[in-house]
């Protein structure tokens, strides 16, 4: 493929080894004054890649007029301004499906760390406090009540894991799914009361911007787990904050945060929260399938005129 190919995302080295050696590629990050750079010579490309983490914003693609493609890597599209995409015609390719099983994987190790206490636990053998007495009690996972809000593609792998823990399971959603056998509810405060976990896999962006409140917290209450894969956009984080240090609720698995790499410094302090640091598809298995999809979206594009995996716009 031939193309004129803009970097601005957080990419693996092996597919920007391989991106440069199919395109013209420039790393935006590179350029002494990026913003000079744009100016003059934002016309000259027509593809950009970038990843779900940092986007492209309309201040970008209107510095980029030529523009015909986004290939991004991630699923998440809360950074890419689909609107101005769509104004002006740019295709928007992106990740979806690979990195379902990673991240439902990594929701389970979320939500079974903080039930159990694994982590805290560990740290707990680390200080050599073991010699003193046994470790706290932890929650039962099997049996308990699971509540999905969102059921996607990566709801469904999430879900498709609890047959083997026989957990009842409601999820919500804005639209119900058809054909799926689990019961929705039209109301998240409503799940929340019901549910012993509630885990979050919704689209980020301003659609789902604080969904998770102080009500959807104290609705989850003092027995009631969080689990975040989502975005951290999607939990008003200073009411979770508080919810977990008054232990309004019993504890948070978290890979994602309002603003990242920042994480509240209340939250280092505490047991009952696990943090990961935005890893839910960090496996080389899933970031190679991830890598591919980048490359086939673009030169599926440059060559036959359309994307393999093509964002809704
Ligand atoms: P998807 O198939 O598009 O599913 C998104 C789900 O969110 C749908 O079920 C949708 O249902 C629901 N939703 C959207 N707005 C909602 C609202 N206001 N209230 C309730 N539900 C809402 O996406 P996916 O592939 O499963 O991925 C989901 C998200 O996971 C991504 O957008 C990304 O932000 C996040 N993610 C995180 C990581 C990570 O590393 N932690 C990795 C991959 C993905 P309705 O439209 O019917 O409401
Ligand atoms: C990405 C993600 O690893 O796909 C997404 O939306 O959040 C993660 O899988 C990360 O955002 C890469 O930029």
């Amino acid at each position: 493929m031939k193309c004129r190919l803009l970097n601005n995302g957080r990419l693996p080295p092996a597919l920007l080894a391989r991106l440069g050696e199919a395109c013209t590629l420039t790393h935006l990050g590179d350029q002494a004054d990026p913003a000079a750079h744009l100016a003059a010579h934002g016309a000259d490309y027509e593809a950009l890649v970038t990843s779900a983490a940092v986007g492209a914003d309309a201040a970008l693609l209107a510095r980029l007029p030529r523009l015909k493609v986004i290939s991004s890597f991630g699923v998440g599209l809360d950074k890419i301004d689909l609107a101005a995409a769509r104004a002006r015609g740019v295709a928007v390719g992106y990740t979806p499906d690979v990195l379902n099983d990673c991240v439902a994987d990594t929701a389970w190790g979320l939500l079974i760390d903080v039930a159990r206490g694994f982590s805290a636990a560990d740290r707990f053998v680390r200080r050599g406090e073991w010699a003193q007495g046994p470790y706290r009690l932890g929650r039962k996972v099997s049996g308990a009540r699971l509540g999905i809000v969102g059921m996607g593609r990566i709801g469904r792998a999430i879900v498709q894991r609890s047959t083997g823990f026989e957990m009842p399971v409601r999820y919500h959603t804005r639209t119900p799914v058809a054909g799926l056998p689990w019961p929705h509810e039209p109301s998240l405060i409503e799940l929340a009361r019901w549910a012993d976990f509630l885990v979050l896999i919704t689209a980020g962006g301003a659609g789902t911007r604080h969904l998770v409140n102080a009500a959807v917290l104290d609705a989850l209450g003092p027995q009631g787990y969080l689990i975040n894969v989502a975005r951290g956009s999607v939990v008003d984080e200073a009411a979770l904050v508080c919810a977990l240090s008054e232990q309004r609720i019993a504890g948070a698995g978290l890979d994602v945060f309002e603003n990242e790499p920042h994480v509240p410094p209340a939250l280092l302090a505490l047991d009952n929260v696990v943090l990961l640091p935005h890893v839910a598809s960090a496996t080389v298995q899933t970031r190679q399938a991830m890598a591919d999809r980048v490359f086939d979206n673009l030169q599926s594009f440059m060559t036959q005129g359309r994307l393999l995996s093509a964002a809704p716009l």
